[in-house]
């Protein structure tokens, strides 16, 4: 393990073999509060979202390993606040010596984007994510598991319920990634509408999960997660605000409903969540677990630092592959076609360019925007036929480019964000209908929905996304969205 980014870059075996194993063999150096000393290694943390618990205890990993470090707290404090891009600051921070750079952003996908760049200009430096928006917290999730694995004595077969902010509280996105890799989770989610899990992370628990707006569904669960709302992140009125205040908290009555033996877990910080008459109960389990980060940053800042030097970041096949599924010289073509009514109700077929065929009802003048656009300002009369009948999709748009063929990345690209689509390439007396299969990532075209995705922050950053079910994935902030979302 070089980068610590999120939790969906690591195999189970990593997280639970490797991961979880080395943060445990830290407790007890961390307990005994020996300080090594290897002032030449330098570890760099800079904070530009609040933090007490992560900065903390990374700093106190840092000292007890007897590093330098350097804190940086806050955007005020650096030239970001003078408009300079994050890939330079991360740049700076790397030449300054950080073998090890702990960041923590409001946007989304920063940390993954400047490991990419550090790698790629050969810096030799592992960057961790200290929390990037609404996305992840990786280290966070590793803390929970210890503390899990430590007070509850297993990872599997167990009742979970999160309550709170389940759509803006990152720690729970983290936490739920690792967790659906192991055997027999339930999951209950406690929230209020205005804060519900998104589908993305309820579906990676097909059939396990109970969804409430009340409290009750909490009573047989093992572990309970709270978190906080993240009015930071989103505008709620105040009303809401405080209704939602007073009833997604634990108090002394609901506590006495709860499961015998429940662990009441949260990453704090906590505002009303955990009521003052209960904070010492035995089930409040916050400040081991807030201590279990100490060990796990020992481990995470000592593993960054050992490979250091590793190209780690996978190597994305960029690669597309072309099927020819037809090939017949014109005149044959026109022989079979002139029997059919489609071609002679819809459009005069033509004799030189491309016809995009199959594309989905409703994306034809999308993806005609996108040809006369930035995508490729592809010359020639462009025609687009909305709502034909369809053999295999009922209806179907039609893009016809007279006198204009596509070179095989923007074909590529089109099929990304329309899989079915076919191209009838039509030149030299000849006819030819392929298909692309689309590459695993598609770079540079589109836009991320997500304001805060470093995609829409940073000049240097590239759109990418990557094939999730039928959705696409940003690359960078990791949401998915509908194809159409993204064109
Ligand atoms: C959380 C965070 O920053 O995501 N805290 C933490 O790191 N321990 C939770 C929060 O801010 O509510």
């Amino acid at each position: 393990m070089k980068h610590v980014i999120s939790i969906n870059d690591f195999r189970k075996e990593e997280i639970f073999d490797q991961i979880l194993v080395g943060c445990e063999s830290w407790v007890e150096h961390a307990k005994d509060r020996k300080i090594s000393n290897c002032p030449e290694k330098k570890a760099t943390f800079a904070f530009f979202e609040p933090s007490t618990r992560t900065r903390g205890s990374y700093m106190e990993a840092a000292r007890l390993l007897g590093w330098s470090s350097d804190v940086i707290i806050g955007e005020e404090a650096t030239a970001l606040s003078k408009k300079e891009s994050m890939a330079n600051a991360g740049r700076m921070l790397a030449i300054q010596g950080a073998d090890v750079l702990v960041m923590r952003t409001k946007i989304e996908g920063a940390q993954r984007f400047i490991a990419e760049i550090l790698e790629e200009e050969n810096f030799e430096t592992s960057v961790q994510n200290g929390g990037d928006g609404t996305n992840q917290h990786p280290t966070q999730t590793f803390l929970d598991l210890l503390t899990i694995r430590r007070f509850q004595g297993r990872l599997d077969d167990l009742k979970i319920g999160f309550m709170g902010d389940l759509k803006y509280g990152r720690t729970v996105h983290s936490l739920l990634c690792a967790l659906a890799h192991r055997e027999n989770i339930s999951i209950t989610l406690v929230s209020p509408p205005e804060t519900a899990l998104p589908k993305q992370y309820k579906n990676l628990f097909p059939g396990e999960i109970t969804e409430s707006e009340s409290l009750e569904p909490l009573c047989d669960c093992d572990i309970i997660y709270l978190t906080r709302i993240q009015e930071e992140r989103f505008t709620l009125d105040p009303m809401a605000l405080q209704r939602i205040s007073e009833k997604y908290r634990i108090d002394k009555k609901i506590l006495k409903t709860l499961k015998q033996g429940v662990m009441i877990m949260h990453p704090m910080p906590y505002v009303t969540e955990i009521t003052p008459d209960i904070r010492r109960e035995k089930q409040i389990i916050i400040d081991k677990q807030a201590w279990c980060g100490i060990p796990t940053r020992m481990y995470t800042l000592n593993e960054g630092y050992k490979n250091r030097k590793e190209i780690s970041l996978p190597q994305i096949n960029q690669e597309s592959k072309i099927d020819t599924i037809l090939e017949l010289s014109l005149e044959e073509y026109f022989k079979r076609k002139s029997a059919t009514q489609t071609v002679n109700r819809y459009f005069m077929p033509i004799t030189n360019g491309t016809v995009i065929d199959h594309i989905p009802q409703g994306l034809g003048l999308k993806i005609r925007g996108f040809l006369l656009g930035s995508g490729g300002s592809i010359k020639g009369v462009k025609h687009t036929i909305e709502d034909v009948p369809s053999k295999k999709h009922q209806v179907k748009d039609v893009l016809v480019l007279e006198n204009s063929f596509l070179p095989n990345e923007l074909m590529a690209i089109i099929s990304s964000f329309a899989p079915m689509v076919t191209f009838n390439i039509v030149g030299n007396e000849n006819f030819q209908k392929v298909k692309i299969k689309a590459p695993s990532i598609i770079t540079g075209i589109g836009k991320c929905p997500i304001k805060n995705c470093i995609t829409n922050n940073d000049p240097e950053a590239n759109t990418k996304f990557t094939h999730s079910n039928s959705n696409l994935k940003c690359h960078y902030c990791e949401k998915e969205f509908d194809r159409e979302e993204v064109i």
